[in-house]
């Protein structure tokens, strides 16, 4: 295994002796995060027939829905002479460089080479990642050998309404962002407490959290006894149920939420969200209605992120921002907040950060193994009957 030279932030991550927040190829973070299928786009936004450019874990792809339907990850440069793969045509299910014809299968296999002999084209190969589609995201397997078992979570079979969110790049390393959604107590002052946050702020709970062989089960036991479950699925996932976004309580049940928090490189990542709501029929329709409008409202706002880059900013005072539907802006801007890559050695961390503390604790003794070359984790399937709860 082939582990690169240690960047800055490895430095400044010295403390833990691995540098966590790293993703990039050949890092110990980064054949960790390989070893699992990552959410690389959301669905809706590749159309049959088109090739765009991704870049995910510090890396550059290309991907492309050819006529089946069917989506395809492949590297971004063309063997022949490093022409950007995106900027072909999508053939089929095939791709043709633009720059001298060479086409490729879905499989990578080069078919065809214009201006060459017969008998060239077997020999050459692009590299294909394996892809697939599950909750309204494509997902791809940029690790070695075969991918784990699809998808990555137990299939849903419960009826109800699934939605794919606004994707939001946010400006600074992923794990900030998986960190924060394994801090339950934050909720109650970074998300303005009233309305649909009243229960969560009535009182705080106690955290605590337990490794599984799909990643960390989380707990947020309250003083009543009820405790809400929340699962983190290793690498990148988070499974939590959350309150309804202002104007939808009463509408439907409190939606189900997978968040995916994808590095773009180390100080950048994507939130790729879909949620699921138990409702069916005329509920169905009244909750269709009520989110559309809903969207409408917000579609001539600015962007999540241009808002929080202005909270950041000091250009608005944190309190125009204090609304349930915009906890989105309110996450970022506290995540985004603490630097591109956070300096964990400066922080004070407590009781309530007992789900943070326990992810990183997994992390830094899966990087640490996979940088003595020592055999990591085996990482199964997680279960259908382990599910989060709402603890009220
Ligand atoms: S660079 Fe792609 S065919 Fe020449
Ligand atoms: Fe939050």
């Amino acid at each position: 295994m082939k582990i690169a030279k240690k960047s800055a932030a490895a430095k400044r991550g010295a403390r833990a002796g691995v540098d966590i927040a790293t993703t990039k190829p050949g890092t110990p973070g980064g054949v960790f995060m390989r070893q699992f299928w990552i959410c690389a786009h959301r669905s809706e936004d590749l159309t049959a027939g088109r090739a765009k450019p991704i870049k995910i874990m510090s890396e550059n792809f290309t991907l492309y829905r050819g006529a089946s339907g069917k989506a395809h990850c492949i590297d971004s440069a063309c063997p022949h002479r490093l022409a950007q793969m995106h900027l072909g045509w999508v053939e089929g299910d095939d791709i043709r460089c633009v720059y001298h014809g060479w086409k490729f299968d879905g499989s990578g296999q080069c078919v065809e080479q214009p201006a060459e002999e017969a008998g060239f084209a077997r020999k050459v190969r692009i590299r294909a990642y394996p892809c697939e589609e599950y909750l309204g995201m494509i997902w791809v397997y940029f690790g070695e050998g075969a991918p784990p078992g699809f998808p990555p979570f137990p299939r849903r079979e419960t009826p109800g309404l699934v939605q794919t969110w606004n994707v939001e790049q946010v400006p600074c390393n992923y794990l900030q962002s998986f960190e924060n959604s394994m801090d339950e107590v934050h909720v109650a002052f970074t998300h303005a407490p009233g309305g649909s946050h009243a229960n969560l702020s009535r009182d705080l709970p106690i955290i605590s959290a337990r490794e599984e062989d799909w990643g960390l089960l989380r707990f947020g036991a309250r003083a009543t006894g009820k405790v809400r479950q929340t699962l983190h699925y290793a690498p990148n996932v988070t499974r939590v149920i959350v309150p309804p976004v202002a104007g939808m309580e009463g509408v439907g049940g409190w939606p189900e939420i997978y968040f995916s928090f994808t590095p773009v490189d180390d100080e950048n990542h994507v939130w790729f969200i879909t949620s699921h709501v138990e409702v069916e029929g005329e509920a169905l329709e009244a909750y269709r209605a009520q989110r559309e409008k809903y969207e409408r409202q917000l579609a001539g706002a600015k962007t999540s992120v241009a808002l929080a880059n202005e909270l950041m900013a000091g250009e608005h005072y944190y309190a125009d921002v204090r609304h349930p539907d915009l906890a989105i802006v309110q996450d970022i801007a506290v995540q985004a907040g603490q630097g591109r890559i956070a300096d964990r050695g400066r922080e004070r961390l407590g009781r309530s950060d007992a789900g943070i503390i326990a992810w990183r604790k997994i992390l830094t003794r899966e990087l640490k193994l996979i940088a003595a070359g020592k055999k990591p984790k085996a990482w199964k399937s997680p279960p259908a009957e382990v599910v989060p709860t709402l603890g009220f």
